[in-house]
């Protein structure tokens, strides 16, 4: 077999075949199965957006309310998680407790036939509607608040903000909401994508994929740069902080959060839609000078960065929208997983399909030939 040249992080290696997503790196476009994203955001919503890419098709009229049905019915979660839940520490990550959460879930729904479609369908309609209410139940529980109820009167996306802020959300903000969803919802092989894939082709349960997956996603290089780009914006605090701040971190080679992409080159498509919300959101609940200063660093980064290729993500400006909807920014990351629960379940579906073990080699770069020596010679 022909031995393959090493790339570090695997960059511009296929490790996979999809019919799932498509990105133009040097376009800027995204496609959820053959769909642009721009479209999905303004006609679809996040459920019928996470049927499209797990079953492969839109739904009909039919198909879609028996779906919305099924994750409804099981948007609760089992008290012996509550219980769980509320053991863990109140300034434990969010995302450690998710994590800890669906591991969890597992033992209640024991593998069985991975090649029964029923067991299939009820995992990823499961996994859809338990992940929201995992987010909810873990924030109001660390206040000392006992956690809502889903309502099943409530859309996915409604239903979250309300069991958050235990009070209806604003139409607006609950259709902005949905349609972030919608945009973190899938995107190729990425890195906690990548994580699931492997996972899966040990043929192991979909709740141990997805906290393969949800572990990968928390890294701030992955999903948790969008917590980092908030952060970054509070240190800097004023317009003219912006360019001493960026001459520094170039100067010491030290990476701007929400900027940068391995496929794209050019800015992120996710970020155009990102930015758009926020101004729509300002409009109408009052404007954030934070994004005064998203918008002054992009134009000061483009200075240095732009020939370099490297301009802002998806992660840029996310964080600006879910502050105006007064999410804290430590459920930045677990929503992202929430979204991209869809993606993961879809390529676990298409890696069941024709699975081979991912077993890549290495280059050695060590010795031969050492012999064993007594602790006493060391
Ligand atoms: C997500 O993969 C996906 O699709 C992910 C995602 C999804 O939907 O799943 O899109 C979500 O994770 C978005 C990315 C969120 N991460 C961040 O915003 C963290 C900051 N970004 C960087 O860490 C970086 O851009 C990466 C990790 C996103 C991509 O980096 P690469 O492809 O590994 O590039 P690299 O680190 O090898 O950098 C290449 C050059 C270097 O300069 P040189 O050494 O060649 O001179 O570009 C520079 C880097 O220093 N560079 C940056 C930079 N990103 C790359 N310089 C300043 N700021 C940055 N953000």
């Amino acid at each position: 077999m022909a031995v393959g040249e090493y790339k570090p992080g695997l960059e511009g290696i296929p490790a996979t075949q999809s019919n799932i997503s498509f990105i133009d790196g040097q376009q800027g476009l995204l496609e959820y199965r053959g769909i642009r994203i721009e479209e999905l955001c303004r006609y679809s919503n996040f459920l019928e957006t996470a049927y499209l890419l797990i079953f492969g098709e839109l739904p009909t009229a039919k198909q879609f309310a028996a779906f919305v049905e099924d994750v409804n019915y099981r948007r609760r979660i089992k008290y012996r998680i509550r219980d769980m839940i509320k053991c863990f520490p109140e300034s434990g990550q969010p995302m450690d407790a998710l994590q800890s959460c669906i591991a969890a879930l597992g033992m209640f729904y024991p593998l069985a036939d991975l090649h029964d479609a029923s067991f299939i369908y009820d995992a990823t309609a499961r996994l859809i509607a338990k992940m929201p209410t995992l987010v909810a139940t873990f924030h109001l529980m660390r206040q000392g608040n006992d956690p809502v109820a889903p309502r099943d009167d409530l859309s996915y996306a409604a239903n979250f903000l309300y069991m958050l802020n235990e009070k209806e959300p604003d139409p607006l903000a609950a259709h902005v909401f949905d349609v972030c969803l919608t945009l973190h919802a899938e995107h190729t092989v990425n890195a906690s994508t990548f994580c699931a894939l492997v996972t899966a082709s040990t043929l192991t349960d979909p709740y141990t994929v997805l906290t393969s997956a949800i572990g990968t996603l928390s890294g701030p290089l992955h999903g948790g740069a969008n917590e980092e780009v908030m952060r970054m914006l509070a240190e800097i605090g004023t317009i003219e902080n912006v360019v001493p701040y960026l001459e520094r971190k170039i100067k010491n080679k030290e990476k701007i959060m929400g900027f940068g992409h391995r496929i794209y080159k050019v800015k992120d498509p996710r970020a155009n839609i990102l930015q758009e919300l926020a101004i729509k959101l300002f409009d109408r609940f009052g404007h954030d000078p934070y994004f005064d200063l998203a918008i002054e660093l992009e134009n000061q980064a483009a200075k240095y960065l732009a020939e370099k290729g490297i301009f802002p993500n998806v992660d840029f400006y996310s964080g600006l929208v879910y502050r105006k909807l007064g999410i804290p920014t430590d459920l930045f990351t677990p929503i992202f997983a929430i979204a991209r629960t869809a993606g993961w379940l879809a390529h676990w579906k298409e890696q069941l399909a024709d699975n081979r073990l991912f077993r890549p080699i290495q280059v050695y770069t060590g010795r031969h030939g050492v012999r064993y020596k007594p602790i006493g010679e060391r």
